[in-house]
């Protein structure tokens, strides 16, 4: 119980970078405990971030995960992209505990922002140990949608207009400009939103992880589209390799809370830490997700960040699709 490891792709890398911050403590015992937080992108509600990262803090967690979309992105001047993560990273480094990343569309959406997150933080893709159990870490955002130059310049010009204005609601700001341009918004649907695509060389390298580790409890998949949700081989095959073993998937990327039972697993999509409004309903909420690993099962909470705060179980947001086990 004492194995804390991360793994590289080391046919594809060699740097010593790592899109984590902090060291893993040495596992305390079987039982541990750690957290999930999600989006802030779209225009961070003024303070919700900190807010979340606080409440992570305050469960006292053995490590974070994000899983991803921290920065707006979406820039092709080097300068720019650089200084949004000179203000975003030190919130991480500084959180106390280890913060480990999921590359996020926004983090990774132009070839400056690839780039840049090659240089800062090395790999895109990666997995580690945690006494026992497994996490792997994917990009689902090998193949970034092209946006056209105009969508482009546009969310840059509201990037820069909220870095001014932080308390300022990101949607009016956007939408001010757009009329300007006479641009069209955006229409918001998940068949628009979710546009998942995860490399065979990743898969490659899980396939090797999870052969190294047969033995452990439980695995964590890490995304931050959700994949499920779109026919994809790649990540089929990827549920493949994990049939045999129990196993959780956590996405983010839509802004709503849902859980969906599937071969008998957990898949979680995460709402918001922070992030925009994007749909109705009882799924679009700002939290983080607390997970207590107890005798090699994970025990989930769903911390509330808006109003009063509390807690919540996941039960509420779960499509009863399948039995989870
Ligand atoms: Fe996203």
């Amino acid at each position: 119980m004492t194995m804390r490891k991360i793994f590289i792709d080391e046919t594809k890398f060699s740097t010593e970078k790592g899109p984590w911050f902090g060291e893993l403590p040495a596992p305390r015992g079987d039982d541990y405990d750690f957290a999930f937080i999600s989006d802030r992108t779209g225009g961070a509600v003024y303070g919700m971030f900190e807010k979340g990262l606080e409440a992570a803090r305050k469960l006292n967690p053995d490590f974070v995960i994000s899983i991803g979309d921290l920065v707006e992105g979406y820039w092709t001047d080097e300068a720019e992209a650089h200084e949004e993560w000179d203000r975003i990273d030190p919130m991480l480094a500084g959180l106390g505990v280890p913060v480990f990343q999921t590359v996020g569309n926004h983090d990774y959406g132009t070839e400056t922002m690839i780039r840049v997150w090659q240089e800062r933080k090395g790999v895109d893709y990666y997995a580690f140990r945690y006494g026992r159990t497994l996490f792997l870490v994917a990009n689902t955002e090998t193949l970034p949608l092209p946006l056209p130059e105009a969508a482009l310049a546009l969310i840059q010009q509201a990037n820069r207009e909220l870095i001014r204005r932080p308390q300022e609601l990101y949607t009016d700001i956007l939408r001010k400009l757009a009329d300007n341009a006479s641009t069209a918004v955006f229409e918001m649907t998940e068949d628009n939103l979710i546009h998942p695509h995860l490399s065979g060389e990743q898969i490659d390298f899980f396939e090797r992880v999870l052969a190294d580790n047969t033995d452990v409890d439980w695995t964590f998949v890490c995304l931050h589209q959700p994949a499920w949700k779109k026919p994809d081989p790649i990540f089929e095959r990827l549920e493949g390799l994990l049939a045999d073993r129990p196993y959780t998937v956590v996405s983010g990327h839509v802004h709503y809370l849902e859980v969906t039972g599937k071969r008998g697993r957990r898949y979680i999509q995460m709402g918001k830490t922070g992030g925009l409004h994007c749909f109705d309903g009882n799924g679009d909420i700002h939290h983080i997700l607390s997970v207590k690993m107890r005798g090699g099962v994970p025990q989930f909470e769903v911390i509330l960040l808006e109003g009063e705060g509390g807690m919540d179980t996941l039960d509420p947001y779960t499509k009863k699709t399948d039995e989870i086990r």
